[in-house]
């Protein structure tokens, strides 16, 4: 039986004892599995001239014979994987075959202000746009993704975003599993929610306020994924897509697995895992190793950022349901081969000196009960401030490094930094915790943390933003902008 679950009634239905609506229509939950898609990718030294990427409109079945309107690059929803190698300019050319504004931001990738992909890099309908990006910045799973001020949720919910590789001669030498869709595995994560097998953007109060989330998760647009892998060491490359959706992933065996790069790229060491939470904007890489070939399930734990209030009004702990569900299944197979081993050291990174931070700032991401009642929505802001597209709200010294204590309020809200990557210094003002470890461009503020962040990109003419990675807190005000110079 599907069962619909408004996101008002949520926690009555995730508790399990109601079912609203007379559709037939299987939920995730309950349908056969699918080959996961790999997206198709795009080696930008097999270009002979630059990525051609069009952002464009149409119908993507997730369930079989039930159409949805999706948007997508190149195709009908999400887009291809673009692999760049460091050292390399890679010419890209997008066009917006869309009938609104759009944006192509590249999460993650060092680059100057005017070629970030910001809100303020907007692409009119029937328009190209064509930067060039230098790629300088160690190999790293990134992500592009629609960055629209306003309507970053909408288009990113409805497909507008794809996977961005950077390779370097350094990890080439490491060995790592990196044949891509064979033992090197880009997953998108995200969760949507369907009606009568119907992509439907849901919409009221707690969506505004906590995000959207869906009763549906799926992994590159694939709903109730399953893949084939190779009986070795294999690289998963975990992207949290969702606009608002946290996961705790750890597989249905419990098996041990190897993560191995943050949002900056490869850690200095290996470290063992048995489970990794996963904020929307954030990635990892891990080494999984099936050799043993048995099929197994990665699992995510129930959803549970919900605010105080929410969770004193509903009596729930969580909107995601009540149980583990399946993120993907993986089924080993062939003989058990020699393959990759897990290195034992993967890279060394430049320490900040902290001693050489110039200045202090504080950021706090306050969402405010102020307008609900009147307007439906929460107030979105920080430091009290919504976003504005004509203020700049910092000035930052090209060069310079700085702390930036960063806190937000009523729920864990994942904090995104562009054109830097940074390091964790503490978490509530103790030591920081093992996932906290490695270049990161994006970080879980559930505790106040304090960050270290190194400015290495200009941005003069166009600025660079910091925000809530909760699309609906960003679009509403829960974001600002900097210049470096
Ligand atoms: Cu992934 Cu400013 O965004
Ligand atoms: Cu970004
Ligand atoms: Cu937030």
């Amino acid at each position: 039986m599907f069962t619909r679950r408004s996101f008002l009634t949520g926690a009555v239905l995730a508790g399990g004892s109601l079912l609203v609506g007379s559709a037939i229509w299987p939920s995730s939950a309950n349908s056969d599995p699918r080959k996961l898609k790999i997206p198709e990718l795009i080696d930008a030294r097999n270009q002979r001239q630059s990525i051609a990427l069009i952002a464009q409109a149409g119908k993507t079945s997730f369930f079989p014979e039930r159409e949805s309107v999706t948007l997508g690059y190149n195709g009908n929803y999400l887009g291809p994987t673009l692999r760049v190698h460091r050292g390399d300019d890679v010419e890209v050319a997008i066009t917006n075959a869309l009938r609104e504004d759009t944006t192509v931001h590249w999460h993650g990738l060092l680059v100057p202000g005017e070629l970030d992909g910001g809100p303020h890099q907007l692409i009119r309908p029937r328009s190209t746009w064509r930067p060039v990006l230098p790629i300088n910045q160690p190999a790293a799973t990134l992500w592009y993704h629609s960055h629209v001020h306003g309507r970053t949720a909408k288009q990113v919910y409805t497909g507008l975003a794809g996977l961005l590789i950077v390779t370097d001669d350094e990890e080439k030498a490491l060995g790592l599993p990196s044949e891509y869709g064979v033992d090197d595995l880009p997953l998108i994560l995200q969760d949507r929610q369907f009606e009568d097998g119907a992509l439907v953007f849901p919409q009221g109060m707690m969506a505004a306020m906590h995000g959207r989330r869906g009763d549906t998760l799926m992994v590159n647009g694939t709903v109730n994924p399953v893949t084939r892998v190779p009986r070795r060491l294999v690289r998963l490359r975990l992207a949290n897509g969702s606009n608002a959706r946290e996961y705790d992933l750890a597989f249905a065996d419990d098996r041990l697995f190897h993560w191995i790069a943050s949002e900056g790229g490869l850690l200095e060491k290996p470290v063992e895992l048995r489970s990794l939470r996963l904020a929307p904007g954030e990635r990892a890489e891990i080494l999984v190793d099936f050799s043993d070939g048995r099929a197994t399930t990665l699992d995510t734990a129930p959803d549970n950022n919900v605010s105080m209030m929410m969770r004193m009004m509903s009596g729930v702990a969580g909107l995601g349901g009540v149980g583990r569900e399946t993120v993907v299944g993986f089924e080993p197979e062939g003989t058990e081969a020699l393959g990759a081993k897990v290195p034992e050291k993967l890279s060394t990174h430049e320490r900040l000196d902290v001693s050489k931070a110039v200045r202090r700032r504080r950021f706090v991401m306050n969402m405010g009960m102020g307008g609900m009642m009147g307007r439906g929505m929460g107030m979105f802001g920080i430091n009290g401030h919504a976003f504005d597209m004509q203020r700049i709200n910092e000035k930052v010294r090209l060069g310079d490094t700085e702390i930036w204590d960063v806190s937000g309020n009523m729920m864990t809200h994942p904090f995104h930094i562009h054109g830097v990557h940074f390091e964790v210094l503490s978490r509530n003002g103790s030591d920081k915790g093992i996932r906290d470890q490695g270049l990161r461009d994006t970080v879980v503020v559930r505790e106040p943390v304090e960050l270290l962040v190194r400015f290495l990109q200009p941005a003069i003419s166009s600025p660079f933003m910091y925000h809530c990675h909760i699309l609906e807190h960003e679009d509403n005000g829960m974001m600002g902008q900097f210049v470096v110079r």
